[in-house]
């Protein structure tokens, strides 16, 4: 593949900006994906990070508004502020509880959407794979669950939730139409009816210790499609067992280009050129940060 070496971009007067506000966000992948995007696609913008204390949140938001930029993405500890800042939530945003893209429109509204369902739909698609129908088993409900699990519903998906705390999941299933829930030590026995199964848990991250999920992947249809939204590491202890079943396997890295992908969009008014070559530039830099 033809390497790329990023260069340092032209900063004048017509500079589209955007960035991304986090504390930390030393750690954030979502610069390198959105330079490297502007810088292949010749336009003439700036992504950065953006570290803003906890407290200090509504007034980078104000200040980066006044000073033009063209929206942020938002991030830990500050998606809530996000949720509570915008003066448009879009329907996105509404159904999955969540902000982590603020776009600053022309009008000089606030407009908040939640790009996670949507980027992991996108990225199941883009595996060729049609999200239309069908019965998703989600584990986990945590507020990437609640993003999924509306943007699954939306395409008439059935969902299914297993949680370890049960309660969570029953909170989600209460604030989201369409959702069944079982018991996290049940959720195995759903496996055969479904064609989606998508960990949304942090189980198989580094770091996280070793807990294992309730399901035995034996038990599953052979047409199960089986999603990790963890991509540290890529190929995580699930998909390595669904792929020696034999079962279709869609990692959690691609779900974290495609949203970012959407807010490109939006901020910059190109579509991001998703391909192999950010996800080899992001594979690089998580395996950098790994063993440097
Ligand atoms: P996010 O917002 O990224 O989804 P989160 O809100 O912290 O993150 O949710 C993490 C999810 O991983 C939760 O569903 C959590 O289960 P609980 O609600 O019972 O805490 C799940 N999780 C984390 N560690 C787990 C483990 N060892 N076994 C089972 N589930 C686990």
């Amino acid at each position: 593949m033809e390497k790329t070496t990023p260069r340092a971009p032209r900063i004048d007067g017509h500079t589209l900006l955007a960035g991304v506000i986090g504390w930390p966000v030393a750690h954030s992948r979502s610069p390198l994906m959105h330079n490297f995007w502007l810088e292949k696609c010749g336009v003439n913008g700036a992504y950065v990070p953006l570290p803003v204390r906890p407290g200090q949140f509504e007034t980078a938001v104000r200040g980066l508004q006044a000073a033009g930029f063209r929206g942020v993405n938002v991030t830990i500890p500050h998606k809530e502020s996000a949720y509570g800042i915008v003066d448009r939530l879009d329907r996105s945003a509404e159904r999955s509880g969540s902000v982590n893209t603020l776009v600053f429109a022309d009008d000089g509204r606030i407009e908040g959407y939640s790009t996670d369902g949507d980027g992991f739909v996108a990225n199941v698609e883009a595996h060729g794979i049609p999200v239309h129908g069908g019965c998703a088993l989600l584990l986990g409900a945590g507020g990437a669950a609640r993003a999924i699990a509306a943007s699954l519903l939306d395409r008439g998906v059935k969902v299914i939730i297993a949680n370890r705390t049960r309660a969570r999941a029953e909170a989600l299933a209460a604030s989201l139409a369409g959702i069944t829930v079982i018991d996290w030590a049940r959720a195995g026995e759903v496996l055969a009816e479904c064609t989606l199964l998508v960990n949304t848990t942090s189980i198989g991250m580094e770091g996280a210790g070793n807990a294992a999920f309730p399901l035995d992947l034996g038990q599953a249809d052979r047409a199960l499609v089986v999603c990790d939204i963890v991509y540290v590491p890529r190929q995580t202890a699930l998909l390595v067992q669904a792929q020696a079943h034999g079962l279709r396997c869609v990692d959690g890295l691609g779900m974290l280009i495609h949203q970012a992908g959407l807010g490109f969009r939006k901020w910059f008014g190109v579509t991001a050129p998703i391909g192999p070559d950010v996800e080899a530039l992001l594979d690089a830099d998580l395996h950098a940060s790994r063993t440097g």
